[in-house]
This record gives structure tokens, sequence and C-alpha cells, in this order.
């Protein structure tokens, strides 16, 4: 049996792990708690293979060890312990094989921030078509709207046609769909 790893990542609040316990757990968490790192595993089927996915679910900002956590809540831990347990960016981007980019709809700053990482996986990977899939979340919240679609759509094909969902991990919608396209991609590549 066939195991992937796939990587979560993208800006603090996007929605990642509420993305990811959706797909995984079939739950919606509707409070804000920021991770630190997360890493879970479900089987499915796929194009009639069974494949177990190894999810990585990250943290929004590389600086969350020293900024975005209350030294209430990680007593005792120096950034250098922090680093031991939670390894760095580059580390799981090495081991990844598939990448789910995730910003918000709401956010027109949380899409640009994921060229960045998108530029750091190439580089890390050293090549050019890594799987990925685009995923602009929380499309419930239509009203508040920050990104056009075609913008976003835009730029997923500047980057070498790399699909693009828009998802909603509160309503569910496309969530089993982004898992399925990355799989999709890291089977037949
Ligand atoms: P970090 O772990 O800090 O990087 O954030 P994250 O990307 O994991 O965000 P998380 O999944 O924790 O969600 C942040 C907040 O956005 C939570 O309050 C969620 O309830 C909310 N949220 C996540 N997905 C959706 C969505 O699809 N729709 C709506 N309306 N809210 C969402
Ligand atoms: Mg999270």
């Amino acid at each position: 049996q066939r195991e992937y790893h796939i990587v979560v990542l993208g800006s603090g609040g996007v929605g990642k792990s509420c993305l990811t316990a959706q797909f995984v757990q079939n739950v919606w968490i509707e409070s804000y708690d920021p991770t630190i790192e997360d890493s879970y595993r479900k089987a499915i089927e796929v194009d009639g293979r069974h494949v177990i996915l190894e999810i990585l679910d990250t943290a929004g900002t590389e600086q969350f060890t020293a900024m975005r956590y209350p030294l209430s809540r990680l007593p005792n831990l120096s950034a250098k312990s922090l680093a031991l347990i939670h390894p760095p960016r580059e580390l799981y981007m090495k081991t990844g094989q598939g990448f789910l980019l995730v910003f918000s709809i709401t956010s027109m700053s949380s899409l640009y921030e994921l060229a960045e990482l998108r530029e750091q996986i190439r580089r890390i990977k050293e090549e050019d078509n890594v799987p990925m899939v685009l995923v602009g979340n929380k499309s419930d919240l239509e009203e508040d709207r920050a990104v056009p679609r075609a913008r976003a759509f835009k730029i997923s094909q500047d980057w070498g046609s790399v699909p693009y969902y828009e998802t909603s991990a509160r309503r569910r919608a496309n969530v089993d769909e982004v898992f399925v396209d990355l799989c999709r991609q890291i089977i037949h590549r």
C-alpha cells in the first residue's frame, strides 16, 4: 500500500486546519487555535488504488514560535528546542510529495504570500512540476470576497496550470476534491 506525503501550506487563519479536519475527520471547527504542527493519516481510494495520505498541517507563519505563541502557552521552551520538535519548513518541503497552497478568498495578501512559498518549494525540490493545488478557502463568505475568482485562476495558470479550487471547510464544499486531485497528480506523475 502506497503512502503519500502531503503538506498543507498558507498564511495564518486561512483555514488549513479546518480543511484538514473536515477531510480526515468530517468535523467542523469554529474556534481558531493557531497550529504549531500536526500530522494525520487517512486511507483513501483513488482510481481504484488504495493509498494512505500522510498529511502535515503546518503553521501559518514561520515566526509562530517566537511571535505568535505567548510564553504562557509554551513554557520553558527555547526557540532552539522548538526547532528540534517541529522541523523547519525546508525539511517538510523536502519530504512532501504534494502541496496544498491555501489562501482565503477574503484576503488578497493571503494569496500573494503563496507565491513565495511556491518558489521555496520549487527551489528546495529542484523541479518545476511539483504536484500542487491552489485552494481559495472560505467560499461561503462570498459577501466578504476580496479575491476575484478570475484573479486567483489567472495566477494558477501563470504557475503552469496548477488546478484551482474554491473550498469551504465550513460547508465541507470541494474538500475531498482538492485532496483527491493532489493524490492523482502524485500517482500519475
Ligand atoms: P494557522 O494554524 O494559524 O496557520 O491557521 P489555519 O490556516 O489552520 O486556520 P484554521 O483552520 O484554524 O481556521 C481559522 C479560522 O477560520 C477559524 O476560526 C475557522 O473557524 C475559520 N474558517 C476556516 N475555514 C473556514 C471556512 O471555510 N469558512 C469560514 N466561514 N470560516 C472558516
Ligand atoms: Mg492551523
